[in-house]
């Protein structure tokens, strides 16, 4: 077979097991296979730049260049729905509809209403060419780069009878499950977290570098076909259409005729949206034929058409007895509401996090105040308001944020920028000595399953532990009971704890719990210094020149290696044999075949991630440049490299090496 035919064809069938994945939620192939094909349509475009193809699967992956967004007019203005709250309201619509139709029959389609960001989308002939937000409902922000790399938005169309020309919106959302697993990982490297999937796809979406929303794992259902020559006179029967041109649309659509019919579908959804992977906050109702829709128009915000109808955010309103404050691993104190026990969305509530003194001083929060608590997109309760006019005679005070730590005293500190309040008595603050030692733990780091938070809690309360190097001088007989019933788990857990001094050296340093290292810096910083002696004595300007590491991690690497306590508790953890080191098997990854040359990475790639290509160079003794000169030794380019670039370093006769070439020469 010819080599252009070979790569169409490894296009066409990526492309439709993209679809299978993506949008039906079927694959056909394990993910094995697909990357082996992936890999191979790389292998292949890569000798063959000539077949280049923007659509092309292997082009999902974003770039990590800089984009500004330049702003768009849209050709419909992107209105919104006027909401309604309760069934009369809904009533009152579809009265308005049939006055407004004269007796005319009519339709309804009613569809989940998408918690996540509004898009529109423009095709021609079959490819997409445009995608912009929302923006003030006039002109967004041209976000197509971002938007080509969600898989579930087709490049190029499927099937065929869609129009030569036009726009399709609907809502960007991110799934709970990716929500949630990119706030943990923002939570191990001490970023702020976002309160709803509708926040971390918006801020996804306008991120500057591609790369980072092909990563994100957004999702994406149309909602709204516009343009001159759609199929159908029915919205219903054209999102069918559009579905079999390769969009996602919801199959939780239903055309209806009667109120009755509309009360049900609110009434199941309502409970059932509970199981859907995304974000709804209510339902849309829309009549049906174009031409009815027509008939109605539009006020100046919104059609008369449509409507919105919100579920009612679960919430609960219930008295505040106490706001208490809590010391976290790092003393940082985080305001605490306790309530009387109150039911909301399926679970008994009685505390709710305040945040920070900020958010606490906006809310004026008196103690016995009745408060409203919501449980939305967010997972932990937060109290949205008060109620005011419950205020009496017996209303508290107004609660005060404190100034001395609640567990040692000490006073509390603000950091420049910071919201949180901290306790600094980081060396005798109880909860601050005990999250240490649970972080030391916890499974990615030492991974010493056998303790937990309750035993470190009696351990500490025994005097037993006060820091991480006390757990290797813990013998069975000081835990194994009063009688000495508990042999058997004492043995285990003293086993276990010795067997942590075999955890890979990148997982000590993640294990120290040096703030803002999470794991990925961890990493970074063991393989860069190989050693614990070498990281100890490195200079904020070594730090700074790692990739990956910022100044505010290489500021925190410098402040906890000249605290004398730590160096003290390093030497402990040594004598106790913890790994200090990169092992033998480790180094052998790591060589000095780049030692000595300047290496510029630029473009789009498909085998490793670019973190990972420059971390290879850092390993096999390289340094990462980011400017093509005359000193730099050769360009590693991937896909899209600029051409700018390219021009350059052919002008100044810098050799260009494919992944695959790079790949060799440090194999
Ligand atoms: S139709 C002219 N359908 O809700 C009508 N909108 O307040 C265009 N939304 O900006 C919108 N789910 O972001 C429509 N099934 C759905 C929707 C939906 C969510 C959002 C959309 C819009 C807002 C309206």
């Amino acid at each position: 077979m010819e080599v252009k035919e070979q790569i169409e064809q490894l296009r066409k069938e990526l492309d439709r097991h993209n679809y299978n994945y993506y949008v039906l939620n079927a694959p056909e192939i394990s993910d094995h296979e697909f990357d082996r094909l992936m890999r191979k349509l790389q292998e292949l475009e890569e000798a063959h730049p000539e077949y280049y193809d923007p659509d092309s699967p292997t082009q999902r992956v974003g770039s990590d260049l800089n984009q500004d967004f330049t702003q768009v007019a849209h050709r419909y203005p992107m209105l919104s729905l006027s909401n309604t709250y309760n069934k009369q309201e809904v009533a009152e619509f579809y009265e308005r509809v049939q006055a407004g139709l004269k007796g005319e029959h009519f339709e309804i389609c009613c569809e989940m209403k998408y918690d996540g960001l509004s898009i529109s989308l423009i095709y021609e002939h079959g490819r997409l060419v445009r995608a912009v937000t929302r923006g003030d409902g006039i002109q967004g922000d041209d976000v197509t780069e971002n938007v080509r790399t969600i898989r579930c938005i087709p490049l190029r169309l499927r099937g065929n009878g869609y129009p030569e020309n036009f726009e399709i919106r609907g809502e960007i959302l991110m799934p709970w499950v990716s929500f949630e697993a990119l706030n943990k990982e923002r939570e191990e490297r001490e970023e702020p977290l976002f309160a709803n999937p509708r926040n971390a796809a918006s801020g996804t979406l306008k991120s500057k570098n591609s790369s980072v929303v092909a990563q994100r794992k957004l999702d994406a259902y149309l909602y709204y076909l516009l343009g001159n020559d759609i199929p159908s006179d029915g919205h219903y029967e054209n999102l069918q259409a559009a579905r079999s041109w390769g969009f996602k649309v919801s199959t939780a659509m239903k055309k209806v005729t009667t109120l009755e019919e509309i009360y049900q579908y609110i009434d199941y959804w309502d409970t059932e949206r509970k199981n859907l992977p995304v974000a709804t906050d209510g339902i849309v109702l829309k009549v049906n034929s174009l031409q009815q829709q027509r008939a109605l128009g539009y006020t100046a915000k919104s059609p008369r058409w449509a409507i919105a109808y919100k579920f009612q955010a679960e919430r609960a309103r219930t008295r505040l007895n106490a706001v208490t404050f809590q010391v976290g691993r790092t003393g940082a104190v985080t305001p605490v509401a306790n309530m009387d026990p109150v039911q909301l969305a399926g679970t008994i509530v009685k505390r709710a996090t305040l945040h920070n003194a900020d958010i606490m001083e906006q809310l004026d929060l008196h103690i016995g105040d009745m408060v409203y608590v919501e449980k939305g997109g967010e997972i932990i309760p937060k109290i949205v308001g008060v109620d005011k006019d419950a205020r009496n005679a017996q209303t508290g005070p107004k609660a005060q944020f404190i100034t001395y730590c609640p567990e040692c005293g000490e006073k509390l500190v603000r950091y420049e920028g910071e919201a949180a309040w901290y306790c600094p008595n980081d060396t005798a603050c109880p909860p601050q000595i005990k999250g240490r030692i649970e972080h030391y733990i916890s499974r990615k780091a030492m991974n010493i399953d056998s303790l937990g938070p309750e035993t470190v809690d009696d351990y500490y309360h025994r005097g037993l532990i006060h820091d991480v190097a006390d757990l290797y001088d813990i013998r069975v007989d000081q835990i194994n009971g009063e009688d000495g019933t508990r042999e058997k788990s004492a043995q285990k857990v003293v086993r276990s704890i010795a067997d942590s001094t075999k955890v890979p050296f990148e997982r000590v340093v993640f294990a120290l719990g040096i703030r803002f290292v999470g794991e990925i810096a961890a990493k970074t910083l063991a393989r860069h210094f190989k050693t614990m002696e070498a990281l100890k004595t490195a200079t904020l300007e070594e730090l700074l020149q790692i990739n990956g590491i910022g100044s505010v991690i290489a500021e925190s690497v410098i402040r906890y290696f000249h605290n004398g306590t730590n160096l003290q508790l390093i030497q402990r953890l040594k004598e106790h044999g913890v790994q200090m080191a990169l092992s033998e098997e480790e180094l052998s990854t790591h060589s000095d075949k780049l030692s000595g040359q300047s290496i510029v990475v630029s473009g789009v790639f498909s085998l490793h991630s670019r973190d990972e290509y420059k971390a290879m160079i850092e390993q096999h003794g390289g340094k990462n440049v980011s400017s093509i000169s005359s000193k730099t030794s050769f360009v590693l380019a991937g896909a899209n490299m600029g051409p700018a670039k390219l021009e350059k370093a052919n002008k100044l006769g810098i050799p260009i090496l494919s992944e695959t070439e790079f790949l060799k020469k440090i194999e």
